[in-house]
């Protein structure tokens, strides 16, 4: 198998399923697989909904872009990053200095779907949550647009289909 010259960042909204496919696609390369934000609860041995409520959003994005710059230093891998972590220009410099950008798209009801009962995301603890999905969505397309690689994100094919997709 060749070998990866290149870290593969996988980008785009919550529920889109990065991680679980990011972690397929490493098995299948057979390389490390990385995720940005288990890299940052580690760290500040608290979960995510912790993180904003205690230390703000502004503390969470810095720690995302230093695990962004540690990992995207170490040896080629896939990394799988929080939804708002391409949105930064810093990021995305980083990113395109020694990564591959995967834009992992996913239609809004998609992702409403999957992420509709899950507690984990505090960019969603509103009184609508489905309605601030879809502010966030038309906001950060353009954004995730700029990836270097855009894999749609079927709902029908399995995580290991998807990850044969984006390989
Ligand atoms: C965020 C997405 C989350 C997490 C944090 C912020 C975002 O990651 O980084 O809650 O800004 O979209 P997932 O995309 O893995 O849910």
């Amino acid at each position: 198998m060749q070998r990866l010259k290149k870290t593969v960042v996988m980008v785009g909204m919550m529920g889109a399923g990065k991680s679980a496919v990011g972690n397929a696609l490493a098995r299948a390369l057979g390389v490390a697989f990385r995720d940005s934000d288990d890299e940052i609860v580690k760290a500040a041995s608290r979960s995510i909904p912790e993180i904003f409520e205690r230390d703000g959003e502004a503390f969470f994005r810095a720690r995302e872009t230093e695990v962004l710059a540690r990992l995207l230093r170490g040896a080629p891998c896939v990394l799988s990053t929080g939804g708002g972590a391409y949105l930064s220009e810093a990021n995305r410099a980083l990113i395109r200095e020694s990564g591959v950008a995967v834009w992992l798209r996913a239609d809004l009801d998609l992702l409403w779907q999957r992420v509709r009962h899950k507690t984990t995301r505090p960019l969603l603890r509103t009184a609508n949550p489905r309605e601030t999905l879809r502010q966030l969505y038309e906001a950060r397309v353009p954004l995730y647009s700029l990836a270097d690689i855009v894999v749609d994100s079927a709902a029908d094919l399995s995580i290991e289909e998807m990850a044969q997709k984006v390989a």
